[in-house]
């Protein structure tokens, strides 16, 4: 059984890829919907959420767990946070390497939110020209369901338009949400720019090892705070009306 947390329900991106890859794996979710977002706060804060988020997930008996928040990710980096229980990984080590084999102009973006950003995470891990891009109101667009909105393709356009001046030619996703975006963004950019889903990338690399032989897969969600606003989300998200949902204090 593999755990992820994220700051949210955006996560549920990347635990969508992770069934794809993985349709005989089990799951717990864990959503911190009470102190979203993460993607605005400082990393020693942050830090300790994910602490707190870690220990819940092992309490639950996973063998594995997958920060699936960018921001919380770009924390345990840059703290090196490890621990001895669990295999812990995040969302942006495999993004680093499958954006590098991708390009071929050397120049690659990076779409992110402030904290991911400010943390440099990406920039210590590529050795190529890395040009960031926060991008704070696709997070709150992407929760409004706004993602075909005219708006949010006028945000989008914005937020692209200084990587494409930069000539990159790959363009990494560093947010649970952007995925969501990700028809619209390719549109804004061209389909010459090559888009990484750090969720894809991860879900690749972990099939590769799974070991999962059980023929009824089990999904447990649970979040610290369960407004009908987040479970109308998850249900959009992995398209699913009978999600199971339990809220819980940490
Ligand atoms: N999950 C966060 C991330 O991927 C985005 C939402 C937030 O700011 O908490 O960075």
């Amino acid at each position: 059984m593999i755990g992820l947390f994220d700051s949210g329900i955006g996560g549920l991106t990347v635990l969508k890829s992770l069934q794809e890859k993985m349709p005989n794996e089990s799951f717990v979710y864990l959503g911190d919907t009470a102190r979203l977002p993460y993607g605005t706060k400082s990393p020693e804060t942050i830090l300790r959420y994910t602490k707190q988020n870690v220990q819940f997930l092992k309490q639950q008996g996973v063998h594995t767990v997958v920060s699936a928040c960018h921001s919380a990710s770009s924390s345990i980096l840059f703290y090196d946070l490890k621990d001895e229980d669990v295999d812990l990984y995040n969302v942006i080590e495999p993004s680093c390497s499958e954006a590098q084999s991708l390009t071929k102009t050397q120049r690659i973006g990076l779409m992110a939110t402030q904290a991911t950003v400010e943390g440099g995470q990406y920039h210590k891990r590529i050795s190529t020209p890395l040009f960031a891009q926060a991008c704070p109101l696709l997070v709150p667009l992407v929760e409004a369901g706004w993602i075909n909105d005219p708006i949010s393709e006028m945000v989008v356009e914005k937020y692209v338009t200084p990587l494409l001046a930069d000539s990159v030619d790959v363009i990494i996703l560093g947010c649970t949400h952007f995925p969501l975006l990700k028809p619209l963004i390719q549109k804004k950019v061209g389909s010459q720019v090559r888009l990484v889903d750090p969720g894809e990338t991860l879900a690749t690399l972990l099939a590769k090892k799974s070991i999962a032989t059980k023929q009824s897969p089990q999904l447990k969600i649970f979040l610290t705070d369960e407004s009908q606003h987040f479970v109308r989300l998850a249900q959009q998200i992995l398209n699913d009306q009978n999600l199971h949902i339990q809220k819980i204090d940490l």
